[in-house]
């Protein structure tokens, strides 16, 4: 071959190249908590725990304003109900990369601008309506990031796992049919067109709690020996991680996408939940989270079976425990740190130290199940007046769930709130705990494995 046409094969290759390869470990930083320290508080901790990236749920003015003249790169997102708003009007959304982004931009490092989450995982009717404004969105926010000139920003939104309709084995993998064509389709054509990332939230705590006698916890936490073999591909998988990964990459082929890089937006493991969870603890949390970064920081990057040789960024998922989130347990649990700034466990972000360098963790004791009673209570030192609130609400969810509190019942001898509220909060949740009802009342309720009952007046339990 000519050495000129050589040259010109090898610029032409170079030029085309994927999108520029990004190194990033980076931690989401929410706030939905009520004992979290000051956004300064906050970004002092990240700079000591040596995060370089860190994504938001919203466009924090005073977080921005900190993280000003740090090295530190930021991931800005657009509310969900800001989507059709600024799908249907560039005005608004120049208005929007005015406010959130020029003001700080280049001082503040804005890396990705993420486009509302988990858009697709709300199926209402009414919800609905954000999913034809989402790609619309995206592009007029991106419209106006090029009409000033800044090209370095990208433009995506984080999806989660229930986007595909199956995952099993990953080469079967699709998306759902009720939104492949309609959203999907023209989501991936602009990721791809603008050589940006497929931001997915991918748990393998998720999959393996719903299904724990078939799938070892070791290949959910990313160790052991455990080999699956996709009869489809004939990859090979070494952990649940990668299959759920590799699911997305089988499905975006199947849309006819196979180059868009994956970014992994949310991933972690709770340390803490409910008595009736199980493996949510501190030593999971902190094997999953260790073996996650130094898999991926691996040089040169080992990818997934089907993308050999990947970089996949990767945002822990989460700086803080949220102690505001509603539903299980776990899902208050999610943080590396103390609202103190103290690490709930050690993790080195280089990937270097090896499982053996670290502190031996206490072993837990919920990695089997709990079996037996439970009854939801009261929480200790709550307010009285939320409490009787609370009761309302038990009460009131069906007929017959706080007959044994009435007059001449057995129970209407409990005369403390916090007492009649433990009744209640119990017989609530033994008679919708099937149907999903959970233990938590806004915060105000705990599971506890100790029988409340005095007396002839016995509380409704669950048997687990
Ligand atoms: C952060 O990096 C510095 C410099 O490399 C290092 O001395 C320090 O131990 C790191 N901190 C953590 C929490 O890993
Ligand atoms: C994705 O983008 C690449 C590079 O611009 C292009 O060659 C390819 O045709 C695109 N893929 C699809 C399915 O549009
Ligand atoms: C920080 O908070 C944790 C958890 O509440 C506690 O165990 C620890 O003692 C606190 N450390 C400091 C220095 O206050
Ligand atoms: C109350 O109980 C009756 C009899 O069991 C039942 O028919 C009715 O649907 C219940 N109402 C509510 C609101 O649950």
């Amino acid at each position: 071959m000519e050495p000129i046409l050589v040259a010109f094969l090898f610029l032409s290759l170079f030029c085309q190249s994927k999108p520029e390869a990004i190194n990033l470990i980076g931690v989401n930083y929410g706030m939905l908590g009520n004992n979290l320290p000051s956004p300064a508080q906050s970004v002092a901790i990240i700079r000591t725990m040596n995060f370089t990236h860190v994504k938001l749920y919203d466009a924090n003015t005073q977080v921005l304003k900190l993280l000003s003249g740090t090295n530190i790169h930021v991931t800005i997102m657009v509310q969900n109900h800001e989507i059709p708003p600024i799908a249907g009007s560039q005005a608004l959304a120049d208005k929007w990369v005015a406010t959130n982004v020029l003001q700080y931009y280049p001082n503040t490092m804005v890396q990705f601008i993420l486009v509302g989450n988990e858009v697709l995982s709300y199926t209402s009717e009414e919800l609905r309506g954000m999913w034809q404004g989402l790609v619309p969105a995206m592009k007029r926010i991106r419209v106006s990031l090029r009409a000033k000139g800044i090209r370095r920003i990208k433009v995506s939104t984080p999806l989660a796992m229930d986007v595909l309709e199956s995952t099993f084995p990953p080469s079967s993998a699709r998306f759902r049919p009720d939104l492949a064509h309609s959203v999907v389709a023209p989501l991936l054509h602009f990721l791809n067109g603008t050589r940006s990332y497929f931001f997915l939230d991918v748990y393998p705590y998720f999959p393996w709690s719903a299904d724990p006698e078939t799938i070892e916890l070791d290949f959910a936490l990313l160790q052991g020996d455990h080999r699956y073999t996709d009869p489809g591909s004939g990859l090979v998988y070494t952990s649940l991680l990668d299959q759920m990964l590799d699911s997305a990459v089988f499905a975006m082929a199947g849309l006819g996408y196979r180059d868009i890089p994956l970014l992994i937006s949310e991933t972690g493991w709770p340390n803490d939940g409910d008595i009736d969870e199980l493996g949510v603890n501190i030593r999971n949390a902190a094997t999953y989270n260790r073996n996650l970064i130094r898999k991926l920081v691996v040089r040169p990057p080992v990818g997934t079976p089907a993308r050999p040789g990947a970089t996949i960024p990767v945002f822990i998922f989460s700086l803080f425990s949220e102690n505001r989130k509603a539903g299980r347990g776990s899902e208050r649990h999610w943080g590396l740190v103390n609202p103190n700034g103290t690490s709930i466990y050690e993790i080195d972000l280089s990937g270097e130290k090896p499982a053996s360098g670290y502190e031996p963790l206490p072993v837990p004791n919920n990695d089997e199940p709990y079996k037996g009673k439970l009854w939801c209570v009261a929480g200790k030192e709550k307010s009285v007046t939320e409490l009787a609130a609370a009761i309302e609400y038990a009460c009131g969810s069906s007929n017959g769930t706080c007959d044994g509190l009435m007059p001449g019942r057995e129970c209407y001898g409990l005369v403390s709130v916090p007492q009649r509220a433990s009744y209640a909060f119990s017989s609530y949740w033994a008679r919708f705990r099937s149907q999903g009802g959970t233990c938590y009342f806004d915060g105000l309720a705990e599971q506890t494995t100790a029988n409340p009952s005095d007396g002839s007046c016995m509380s409704p339990s669950v048997t687990v």
